[in-house]
C-alpha cells in the first residue's frame, strides 16, 4: 500500500495510456500540423515571477525587433512541473507549441522520440562547441546533434540571507550545518522566521538536495543519485540527511504549506525571515525589488557545500513544424539566446551566470561573480554536480516520484525513515521503468 503514492506519481509523470505510448516513440507525422505564416512563435515556459518575467521579456523584445510575434504560453507553478504536464498533453494531441522550456535528461526523451528540430547549423555558426562548457553541451544534444539552446548556468546550492535580521538576532552567517542550527536558534529567539520555505514538494526537495550535498559529499551524492548505488541510497548518510531535513522544519513558519517560492523569497526581502535555501533565480527577486547584493541581501553557499556547485541549465527546444518559415523563426530564436548581448541582459535579471564562457562579467553583482568562480573551481576539482531537484541528474519520472517521497516524509512526522529511504531508491530508479 505504501507504494500507492509512488505509482500514482509515476502515472502522473507518464500520463499517456499504454496504447498511445507506442505512438510517441515514432517520429511524429508533422505533415498535418497547421502551417503558420504570420511569423508567430508560441513559447511555452514557466518564467512568471518578477525576476523571471524581466529576464524573459528581454528575449521577447529582441524577437519582436526581428519582426516575429511572440505568443506567450506561460504556465506557472512547481518549478516547471505544471508547464511540462501541459506540454505533454499538447504534444500528444498533435499540437505542440513551437518552443518549450525543457532541460536535462528530458531533452533526450523528447529528442529520441523525434519531436525536436536539429539546430546543428546554428550551433556551428555561433561556435557553441568552443563557447559552451562540455558539461553543459552534453545535455543539449541527441545522438551528437544539438536540439536545445542553453540560456544560463544556475547554482542550486545557495543560501540567501537578510544581514539586517542576522544583526538584530546577533547571529553569524552559517558555513556548516552545525552553525546553521546555532544561527537558527538565535533568530527564532529574536522573533524572526529562521528559514523561509514554501512547503511545496519541489521546494522541499531543493532543500533536501543541499543538505544531501553537504552530508554525503560530491562522490557519494553522485554515486547515489546518478549511479543509483543502493547502499548509499539507504545508508547512514541518507538517514542523516533526512533527519536534518526534518530538524529544519521547526525553524520554518506556520504559513509555509503551499507558499510559492517567490513569495517565500519576499519574506527574506522584507526582513520577516533570515534565510532561504534556493537556487539563484531567487536573486532575480531581490534585484527586481531593487535590493542591493552585499548590502540588503547576501548569498553564501548552502552550509557545508562551499566547494560544490549543483548546476541547473535552462534551455529551449524547438518542435518540428511542416512550415520552413516556422523552422527559420525557431532557429532565429535559438541564435538570439546565445547572442552575447542577450546572454548579458537575460542573466543579469535571472540571477544565473551566462552559459557562454566569453561574456564580460563586469556588470554582474558579487553573487554572480562568486557563482562564476565557484563554477570554475568546482569544474577544476571535480565538484560539479548535476542538480537532483531541477531535472539535471534524473528524468521526469524519477523526479515526480522523488518529490512525492520527500514531501510525504517532510510533512508527516509519522512517516518512517527506513521506508522513506527505500522509496527514495525506488524513485531514482523510476526513469528506467
Ligand atoms: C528553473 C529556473 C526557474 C525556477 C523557478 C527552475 O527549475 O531552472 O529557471 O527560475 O525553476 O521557477
Amino acid at each position: 500500500m505504501r507504494f500507492l503514492p509512488l505509482i500514482l506519481a509515476l502515472s502522473l509523470a507518464f500520463p499517456v495510456a499504454s496504447d498511445t505510448h507506442e505512438d510517441i516513440n515514432k517520429t511524429p507525422d508533422i505533415s498535418g500540423l497547421p502551417s503558420k505564416t504570420n511569423n508567430e512563435v508560441e513559447v511555452l515556459h514557466w518564467w512568471t515571477s518578477g525576476g523571471e518575467a524581466l529576464a524573459v521579456n528581454a528575449l521577447k523584445d529582441m524577437m519582436k525587433e526581428k519582426g516575429h510575434k511572440w505568443k506567450d504560453f506561460a504556465v506557472a507553478g512547481r518549478a516547471g512541473e505544471s508547464a511540462i504536464n501541459t506540454l505533454r498533453t499538447r504534444a500528444l494531441s498533435g499540437n505542440p507549441p513551437d518552443v518549450a522550456q525543457i532541460k536535462g535528461p528530458e531533452i533526450q526523451e523528447w529528442g529520441e522520440r523525434g519531436f525536436l528540430v536539429n539546430i546543428d547549423d546554428v550551433a556551428e555558426e555561433q561556435r557553441w562547441n568552443e563557447l559552451v562548457p562540455a558539461r553543459v553541451s552534453d545535455y543539449l544534444k541527441v545522438d551528437g546533434h544539438y536540439v536545445a539552446a542553453p540560456f544560463n548556468i544556475h547554482r542550486v546550492n545557495w543560501l540567501w540571507a537578510n544581514p539586517d535580521v542576522f544583526a538584530q538576532a546577533g547571529a553569524e552567517l552559517p558555513q556548516s550545518m552545525d552553525e546553521f542550527f546555532i544561527a537558527a536558534e538565535k533568530i527564532k529567539a529574536a522573533g524572526f522566521i529562521p528559514l523561509a520555505l514554501g512547503s511545496e514538494a519541489w521546494q522541499e526537495t531543493t532543500l533536501f538536495e543541499s543538505i544531501a550535498l553537504a552530508i554525503m559529499g560530491t562522490d557519494d551524492f553522485r554515486k547515489a543519485f546518478s549511479e543509483h548505488n543502493s547502499d548509499l541510497l539507504t545508508g547512514e548518510k541518507m538517514r542523516e540527511t533526512l533527519l536534518t531535513l526534518r530538524r529544519m522544519k521547526q525553524y520554518t513558519d506556520a504559513d509555509s504549506p503551499g507558499r510559492n517560492w517567490s513569495d517565500t523569497t519576499s519574506l527574506v526581502i522584507e526582513g520577516k525571515a533570515a534565510m532561504q535555501m534556493m537556487g539563484d533565480w531567487a536573486k532575480g527577486e531581490f534585484l527586481a525589488a531593487n535590493k542591493v547584493s552585499g548590502k540588503d541581501f547576501v548569498c553564501i553557499p548552502a552550509p557545508g557545500t562551499a566547494n560544490q556547485f549543483s548546476f541547473n541549465i535552462d534551455s529551449f527546444v524547438f518542435f518540428k513544424s511542416s512550415d520552413p518559415q516556422q523552422t527559420a523563426s525557431q532557429k532565429e530564436l535559438a541564435k538570439l539566446i546565445l547572442e552575447p548581448d542577450f546572454q548579458e541582459e537575460f542573466n543579469l535579471s535571472k540571477g544565473s551566470i551566462p552559459v557562454r564562457v566569453d561574456i564580460n562579467m563586469t556588470r554582474f553583482d558579487p553573487c554572480a561573480q562568486d557563482a562564476m568562480q565557484a563554477f570554475l573551481r568546482a569544474a577544476a576539482t571535480d565538484n560539479l554536480v548535476a542538480s537532483l531537484s531541477h531535472n539535471m541528474a534524473i528524468g521526469r519520472a524519477s523526479q515526480v516520484a522523488l518529490f512525492d517521497v520527500i514531501s510525504r516524509y517532510y510533512n508527516d512526522d509519522e512517516v518512517n525513515i527506513d521506508e522513506t529511504m527505500r522509496h527514495i531508491r525506488a524513485a531514482v530508479l523510476a526513469d528506467k521503468l
